[in-house]
Order: C-alpha cells, then structure tokens, then sequence
C-alpha cells in the first residue's frame, strides 16, 4: 500500500503571512497512512516501536492575532518494526476542534487576544481558550495520552492506528497540565494541573492500570505558570518560579506575564504519594526554566537538571509589527537565553547549589527514559535557529566526561524533538537511536531520521521520506513495543 489520503479536513485557513503559519509551520489539514515509504539508507532491524510527535495545525482563519500554540493538535507517528517503518498522521479530535468543523469558523481567540474575542467560554488555567491538545504527547497505559499547556483534557489515541479513544475519565476538573511523566520502572503517570483559585496546583498519579490513585494540592502564593514537573525514583519535583500572570491584571481578562528578579524560584520536593504537609520547599536563584530534564537522588540529595533561562522577559524582536514582534521574542530561545543547568536540594541540611553545565543556548531535550529518576549519563538537547522557534541541530553531554558532540541539520532543514530509543537488545545507556522528523524547506519534504546516539556527529543512518512535508511543532516521545500493550490491572 503507498500513501493513502484518509481524510482531508475542511479549513478555512486562507491565504496568510503569518510567520508561524507559513515556511516550516505551513500547517497540515490531510491525514495520512502510508507503508512502503521512500528509504535512503536502511532502517534498522534493532528498533522496535513508534515515534510520536505532536504539531499545531491551525484549521480556520484565525480571531485577532494567532500564536502558535493556538493550533490545533495533529499527532504524526513512524513506527519501526523487522526493518520496516509505517507513517500515520491525525487531528486530535478535540471538543473544540469538533466545534469549529460544525461551526466552519474560529470561535475561540488565542492566547495573544483578550479572552472576550472568543465566542464560546474555553478551558484550562486561562478559561478562555480553546483546548487544543496539541502541546505534548507521552504513551501511558498502552495508549497516546496527548495533553495542552494550558491544562485541558486528556485526550487519548490508540497508538497504532492514531484512532481517536476520546477523553481520559481520570482527569480533574482543573485538568491535566502538559509534561506528564511516565515513570517506565512502575509505569506510573504522574501529573500536575494549575489553576487562577487556591490552591492553585494540584499533584497526581495514575496507575500502570490507568486507576487515578493520588490527587493532592501543591499549594502556592498565588496563580502560576509553572510548563513541567520531574521526579526521582521517591520524589515528585514542582516548581513555583517568578514569572507570572499580573495578579492586577487578570480581573481584566488581561493575561499578561511579568518576571520579578526579586522573588527567588521555590521547588516542591513532595514523595510520590505525600500530601501538601510533606512538601520541602527549597529556594534558589530566579529563573523561568520551560523544560527540565532528569532527576535523582544522590545521597543525601535530589539532583535535578534543566534549561535556565537568563533573560525570561526578552524585549520584542525588531522588524516585525510590536505585538507580533513581543510575542516572537517569547517563541526565541536566542532571546530567553536557556542553557543546561543543575540545581542540587539537600534533604538534611536544606541547602541548595546550582549552576551551569553548558554555556550554549539550548532546549528541547530528551534521554533514555529507562534512566528516568535515575543517576544517568547522557543527555540530548536541540538548537534553535536565532528569532525563530525552530530547530536546527542536536547536542549530546556526556555527564562523565564533561564532553559534548553536535549534529546539524542542514541549511533551512528544521528537526523535531528528538526522544530516544534504546536499540533492541541495549548494552548502554546511550545505545540507541535519536528520531527526529525534519522538514527541508528547500527540497519541499519532510523525512524522518534515525541517528545513531552513540555518533551523532556521523549523521542519520537512514532517512524515511513522509507522503508530505509536515508542519514543525513541539513535544515528541518514543514508546518501545512494550509500552503498546493495553493497560494490565494490577495484580
Ligand atoms: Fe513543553
């Protein structure tokens, strides 16, 4: 079978300068299956699973200003098996986007607009947007749970076939944040939601059988933006750091995040199934940190890595109208400045250290998951192309050795969060491959690579060519053949 059209979705999209809905975030609106994909190497038998990413797609003309986490959720997915790759890619068919098909329109405005723009209340921690599903996307209990920053619905898909499973029973009235972590060794979920009412976060944990079975508040000072949580083998991690709605402004409608350099970051250091009165509260330096990577204990201390951001209120990019400039400049990891950290908690003596491990402007990581809460060694990051949120290359560390490699794209070729999969049969912890869609600008096609981590410098070591060139996004993940089966009830 080549590539089948499954269905095209109607949109009334038209024509647009908008520079995240043109180039590389040229969205999609057709779904595809596609076997027997164009290879250019060999795909290697020793890989067994699927890759996942999830993009934004906006499907209407949009209400004022569109940002692209507006878009509606799409989920690409290349699956490996016996040497073979098969692509599939849908919408998450979210109530909103449902909605607006019926509607043939818009009807919320984004996160750049007032909230008085929509023409329908929306959801999550703002209340006025609509719930795209389309920030990240982790296998949990057998299936795709795909989740949007804001806090929304779970939205669940088989993994496979992309079939939509609808919305996940589980999740709170408050929602479930993006960034949920899947801890592979209980394969456990573990969530967080936040909201504008107090307490204003809440903790959570799901079962390997998919049973909600902890739900607690975190309590803070007041409404947060907090984007990720990380976890120990005993610890869950939150963070309550300084940057924040205008407490002022938000009776207004008026959204509108500010940094304050005097107030330190604060993390939450909660056992997995501790109430509010078990949290340790360490402080450190502010920051905004977007995304973290690995945690663990080491001794007498939780070890957590992550990207620090210098300037986490950068001035409006130049050349672009101001309010579109404003909002590129929070799209720019060349004007936030984050570079790979680590904060040391001691739990005997309440201190804290942290500091840099990298001095170049780097996001978007990954690690083998099967380290997960554990002391690891390797991690990857991504690089960004200055003004733009795109990404244009790949970093590995070495924790040992302090030693780094890199791995570039290519000119006007843009990569996707690149998660790891541990080859078949792994010997190390960086034996595996990274996989990353890219789109080529200039050949007018997106492919899928598979890179070898142990030599990312040597490049992909096959490419898969998509039936069509895709549009960029943000989170990805990677789920082993294992973590396809259906929930088992615990024993
Ligand atoms: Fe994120």
């Amino acid at each position: 079978m080549p590539a089948t059209v499954v269905n095209r979705i109607a949109s009334t999209l038209g024509a647009t300068d908008h520079p995240y809905m043109t180039g590389a975030w040229t969205p999609n609106f057709e779904e595809y299956d596609a076997t027997d994909l164009e290879v250019t190497g060999e795909i290697p038998r020793d890989i067994d699973g699927v890759y996942i990413r999830n993009t934004e797609n906006p499907v209407h003309a949009p209400i004022g200003l569109y940002h692209p986490f507006d878009g509606d959720g799409m989920i690409h997915a290349m699956a490996f098996q016996d040497g073979k790759a098969s692509y599939r890619n849908r919408f998450v068919r979210t109530k909103g986007f449902a909605a607006e098909q019926a509607a043939g329109e818009a009807l919320w405005a984004g996160i750049a607009e007032h909230p008085s723009r929509s023409k329908r209340p929306g959801w999550g921690a703002h209340g006025g947007i609509k719930d795209s599903s389309s920030t990240d996307v982790v296998v949990h209990a057998g299936q795709i749970l795909s989740t949007f920053y804001q806090c929304g619905e779970g939205y669940r898909l088989d993994p496979l076939t992309l079939d939509d499973k609808g919305t996940e029973a589980w999740v709170p009235a408050k929602g479930v944040s993006a960034h949920p972590k899947v801890d592979p060794a209980t394969g456990e979920l573990l969530f967080f939601n936040y909201s504008k009412t107090a307490p204003y976060m809440h903790y959570g944990v799901v079962s390997a059988d998919n049973r909600l079975t902890h739900y607690t508040p975190i309590p803070l000072p007041g409404p947060r933006l907090p984007h990720d949580m990380a976890f120990t083998r005993r610890f869950s991690i939150f963070a309550d750091l300084p940057l924040f709605w205008d407490p002022e402004l938000l009776p207004k409608g008026l959204h509108a995040a500010g940094f304050h350099r005097d107030l330190p970051s604060r993390f939450a250091i909660v056992p997995r199934y501790g109430q509010a009165e078990d949290i340790r509260w360490f402080e450190a330096r502010p920051c905004y940190v977007l995304h973290w990577m690995n945690a663990y204990e080491e001794g007498d201390e939780v070890v957590l890595d992550g990207y620090f951001q210098e300037d986490p209120e950068p001035p409006a990019l130049e050349g672009w109208p101001r309010k579109l400039g404003q909002m590129m400049a929070y799209l720019d990891e060349h004007s936030m400045k984050p570079r790979l950290y680590r904060w040391r908690f001691n739990l005997k003596t309440g201190a804290v250290s942290e500091g840099p491990l990298d001095d170049r402007i780097l996001e978007f990581g990954s690690f083998n998951q099967q380290v997960a809460g554990e002391k690891g060694r390797y991690l990857y990051s991504t690089t960004a192309k200055p003004g733009w949120f795109l990404f244009t290359g790949l970093v590995k560390h070495d924790l040992e050795t302090g030693r780094s490699t890199s791995l570039e794209f290519g000119p006007n070729r843009f990569g996707s969060e690149a998660p790891f999969a541990p080859r078949v049969g792994a010997k190390a912890e960086d034996d595996g491959y990274l996989a990353s869609f890219v789109t080529d600008l200039d050949a007018d096609l997106s492919e899928c690579l598979l890179i070898d981590a142990q030599d990312i410098a040597a490049g992909p070591v096959c490419r898969i060519r998509l039936p069509h060139r895709i549009s960029s996004g943000t989170h990805a993940t990677w789920a082993p053949r294992e973590a396809l089966k259906p929930a088992q009830a615990a024993p």
